[in-house]
């Protein structure tokens, strides 16, 4: 079946199985490797990107649920001001050891920042904690991500 969307600013359309997971189309017929496998359950958080301004797991979202919707990968956000700020907060509060989880914390980082009310409140630990509840890491301990979360708040006065 022909299913169209947006990916990262660009109109797209694949031919695939419709209840494939959006992720192996993704990975496999776009060639966006950001969004990982890890459970393939919705437990971990590493399939995830944004749909229409949603953080959603891709693992478990059939590829027809994408039609007609805008999707964006780290590999349309990491070249964008909001998104460099963030992965440069990432590596600055050392956010990234193994790197497994890190596209879908830049995501996430991302999608608590830019929908701020005020750009320039930074979230609360708990508030950031919450926006990252659904992304596990195995490496860091989670402290220095929800750092980094707050030097992209600071930094990136001007740009959100
Ligand atoms: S691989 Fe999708 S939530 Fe873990
Ligand atoms: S840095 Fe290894 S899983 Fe997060």
């Amino acid at each position: 079946m022909k299913i169209c969307f947006k990916l990262n600013g660009q109109g797209v359309k694949v031919d695939v199985d419709p209840l494939q997971p959006l992720l192996h189309t993704l990975r496999e017929q776009l060639g966006m490797t950001s969004p990982k496998q890890g459970c393939g359950e919705g437990e971990c958080g590493s399939c995830s990107i944004i749909m229409d301004n949603q953080l959603v797991n891709t693992c478990l979202i059939p590829t027809i649920q994408a039609k007609g919707t805008a999707l964006v990968t780290l590999e349309g956000l990491r070249n964008t001001p909001k998104g460099l700020c963030v992965i440069d907060a990432l590596l600055e509060a050392k956010g990234v050891q193994c790197g497994f989880c890190s596209p879908a914390m830049v995501l996430a980082i991302y999608h608590l920042l830019d929908n701020r009310v005020c750009a320039n409140i930074t979230p609360t630990d708990q508030q950031i904690r919450e926006a990252l509840a659904g992304n596990l890491c195995r490496c860091t301990g989670y402290a220095m991500i929800v750092e980094a979360a707050k030097i992209a708040a600071r930094k990136g006065e001007g740009i959100w």
